[in-house]
């Protein structure tokens, strides 16, 4: 048993995806969540620059009291996650391997789509993974970049032209090509999960990467007997940049109630 809470992170408030899947399906651990606010978004900056802040998001987090780590940031998996290992001994999971699995597993037809920022998809990591998996798979990759602030500004229920209008464009490549499935690559796309179910119809699955790391992290702790002892879970979620700011949107990716103390943290510091 270990009862130390488990850390999460990512470039602003997507991650939070990640968090509302941690109270779905391990409801009694404790949560400790940095978004990095006042320098999102990562995904349109070099790979240097990501490879910094994510360090010090890591070293921020490493100082609470934590028994590991969730990049929730589809970005940062893809492109600095070998350079997070050396920085600490928990374990530091990224959402790449658990969602290239549920792909994998779930195509029939062997034709995957993976949509992401532009960072992610220049990365190839994702298109890596998958034919380390399996070299007879077709991947065809798509960057969205414009998905992340229509999320932010709210527009992403069915209905919201705009956020139609994308995922059409977007995702018109993937299904010329008739992919099966398609690898929701960037934390803030779960959300629109259901304006991508319209466009592709139900013929395709769609793997939410941020749900599919909290279901191995579950199995990871359970092997390694490391879940909380005690019921009842806590939340603490850190921002750099304004706390309102971040009550204005988060409840929106949470799905529920911001449940936990958010305090501002000066992230350059790390
Ligand atoms: N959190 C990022 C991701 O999952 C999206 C926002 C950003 O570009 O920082 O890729």
């Amino acid at each position: 048993m270990d009862d130390r809470a488990i850390g999460v992170f990512d470039s602003g408030l997507g991650g939070l995806t990640a968090v509302a899947a941690l109270r779905e399906l391990l409801p009694d651990e404790d949560v400790v969540y940095f978004g990095d606010t006042g320098r999102v978004p990562y995904g349109t900056r070099s790979v240097e620059t990501i490879e910094r802040y994510a360090a010090q998001d890591v070293r921020f987090l490493l100082g609470e009291d934590i028994k590991c780590i969730v990049v929730a940031c589809g970005t940062v998996s893809s492109v600095a996650l070998p350079g997070l290992f050396h920085l600490t001994e928990v374990p530091v999971l990224g959402v790449i391997d658990a969602a290239v699995e549920a792909a994998a597993a779930a195509t029939r037809s062997g034709r995957i789509g993976v949509v992401g920022t532009n960072a992610t998809i220049k990365s190839g990591t994702y298109r890596r993974g998958l034919l380390e998996k399996d070299s007879a798979l077709q991947v065809v990759s798509q960057p969205c970049p414009l998905l992340v602030p229509v999320v932010e500004d709210g527009r992403f229920a069915p209905g919201s032209r705009i956020a139609e209008l994308l995922v059409e464009e977007y995702v018109a490549p993937l299904l010329q090509q008739e992919v099966d499935t398609i690898i929701l690559g960037c934390t803030h796309y779960p959300l629109l999960a259901a304006i991508f179910r319209q466009v592709c119809g139900e013929g395709v699955t769609l793997i939410d990467p941020g749900y599919e790391t909290i279901r191995k992290l579950s199995s990871l702790l359970t092997r390694l007997d490391m879940k909380k002892g005690s019921e009842g879970r806590r939340e603490q979620y850190y921002v750099s940049d304004s706390e309102q700011q971040f009550l204005q949107l988060a409840e929106m990716f949470l799905g529920g109630r911001v449940a936990g103390r958010v305090q501002r943290v000066d992230i350059e510091r790390y």
